[in-house]
């Protein structure tokens, strides 16, 4: 089973951010278990001090090097002493390297995850230096704080454990799975309000709903996300799709 923690002083926030529907239910089915350390719970000063002024001045607080380290090495001895169970140590941050689906898929063969949550102005970078596996950025604006990243990140992993999703065939036409964004999806009426949809998804033709679709992929890649589009793996049939 794969274990999660989160190391942030807003237990509460990401545990209620990643339990619900299919993570929930990942949970209570035993295929991962959530947990959480607060450094606040490891200040030894009367204030439960957990973070100060930066070096060299400037805006804001930095979070404390003793307090947020004894959190995460808390979390590490909490793992039950198996041979070969390794715990694999996140900081989300917006000047980590941009976390993909690839990334989810490898975080999701570990046995324990980490998630080290900064708030504030960051952490006190020997930490970061000290435990970090990974910094991962979700994309190019910045957050208030690690815990609704690291609750995103948790959510790509969890579903992708075996057994999470109800139908695992639908992972496989996830968006980025294979580097293509997802087609689109359509239900009933046949017609709403003047628009109808795509006549071949009605036909029962699995080959022509097949094509139709992996060429609405390719389409929209090509369109929205040049930067996939230019690194997808194309085969011979794809180019014919595309014509
Ligand atoms: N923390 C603050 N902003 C973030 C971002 N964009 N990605 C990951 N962690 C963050």
């Amino acid at each position: 089973m794969l274990r999660i923690d989160f190391v942030t002083l807003f237990p509460e926030t990401v545990l209620s951010a990643v339990r619900f529907s299919i993570l929930k239910r990942a949970e209570e089915n035993s295929l991962v278990a959530f947990g959480t350390a607060n450094p606040r719970d490891f200040a030894t000063d009367r204030h439960r001090t957990v973070d100060d002024e930066p070096y060299g001045g400037g805006p804001g607080m930095v979070m404390k090097a003793e307090t947020t380290a004894a959190a995460i090495e808390a979390v590490v001895s909490r793992q039950p002493p198996v041979a070969g169970r390794q715990s694999f140590i996140i900081f989300p941050d917006p000047a980590g390297e941009l976390f993909r689906q690839a990334d989810a898929a490898e975080l999701s063969r570990k046995d324990h995850l980490v998630f080290v949550c900064g708030h504030y102005e960051g952490i006190d970078e020997r930490v970061v230096e000290k435990y970090a596996d990974r910094r991962y950025s979700l994309g190019d604006y910045v957050l208030s704080g690690g815990e609704l990243a690291a609750a995103v990140m948790a959510d790509a992993v969890v579903r992708l454990l075996p057994g999470a999703v109800g139908a695992p065939e639908s992972l496989e036409e996830d968006a980025f799975a294979d580097g293509l964004l997802t087609y689109p999806q359509y239900t009933r009426p046949e017609v709403w309000e003047g628009r109808r949809a795509p006549e071949v998804l009605l036909s029962g033709d699995h080959a022509r709903v097949a094509d139709w679709r992996r060429r609405q992929r390719l389409l929209a890649t090509r369109e929205r996300r040049p930067d996939l589009f230019a690194r997808a793996d194309l085969s011979t049939g794809d180019l014919d799709l595309l014509k």
